[in-house]
């Protein structure tokens, strides 16, 4: 039930350009190197990545400046958070990502497409959270693995001081913020686990990331059905 009223608050979402706006600040910068550094460390040479709920793509950005040799797709349903991507001179004029419109719960690639599969922010926004997770099971190759993150509703003081601190950011800003939007777009350790029970996913395993996130990783063994891992 806590599920279903996070993700009924999820919808109250800011315009594209609002949130590009916002995504745009040396903050969120920041926070996309985390994830991009984490993501290159494991990424084979020319390797395919699809990021799922991608929004104007800043990730994709990040790890195109730091690995120009990655084939990068980033998918979302909203044109118009793609399209923010693309027209804002001087940070991605030219998006090195291909964007297609769509959704996590019916991917529109071929099985065993992607050598990484990473989400951000985006899971607690799914209808289907399950739905998604099998489609990204099926998109993925043998042996692969999907990186989920959401942000962690139970980091510690210690980590939120930490995590200021990184960001060089007053704690007395990150706290409230923090707290504010943790109220409504945060998942817990009970969500994810309901989310993998339905998708009858085996292999999977949630780690605080980066102090105030959550890394779901997903893996996809070898001889795994392209349906699903089950
Ligand atoms: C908070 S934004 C995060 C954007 C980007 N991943 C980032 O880290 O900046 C959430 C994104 O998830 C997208 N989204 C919502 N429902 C989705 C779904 N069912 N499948 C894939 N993406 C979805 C939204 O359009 C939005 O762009």
């Amino acid at each position: 039930m806590m599920m279903i009223h996070r993700f009924f608050q999820a919808d109250l979402e800011p315009p594209a350009w609002l949130y590009a706006h916002l995504a745009r600040r040396a903050v969120f910068s920041r926070i996309y190197r985390f994830w991009a550094d984490d993501l290159v460390r494991i990424l084979p040479p020319e390797g395919r990545l699809l990021d799922v709920g991608t929004g104007p793509g800043y990730l994709l950005d990040h790890l195109a400046a730091k690995r120009p040799d990655l084939k990068l797709v980033g998918l979302d349903p909203s044109l118009a958070m793609l399209q923010q991507g693309r027209c804002v001179a001087g940070f991605s004029f030219q998006t090195p990502f291909l964007g297609v419109v769509g959704r996590a719960q019916v991917l529109p690639f071929a099985p065993q497409t992607f050598h990484q599969v990473v989400a951000t922010f985006s899971l607690h926004h799914w209808r289907q959270p399950a739905q998604g997770i099998t489609e990204i099971l099926r998109v993925l190759k043998p042996n692969a693995k999907a990186w989920i993150y959401e942000l962690n509703p139970d980091a510690s003081l210690v980590d939120l001081r930490c995590f200021a601190r990184n960001l060089k950011l007053p704690y007395l800003l990150v706290y409230p913020v923090y707290r504010a939007t943790t109220w409504h777009s945060a998942l817990g350790v009970a969500d994810f686990t309901a989310i993998m029970k339905a998708s009858a996913v085996s292999k999977w395993h949630l780690k605080p990331a980066h102090h105030i996130f959550w890394q779901l990783e997903i893996e996809k063994s070898l001889n795994a059905e392209i349906t699903g891992e089950g």
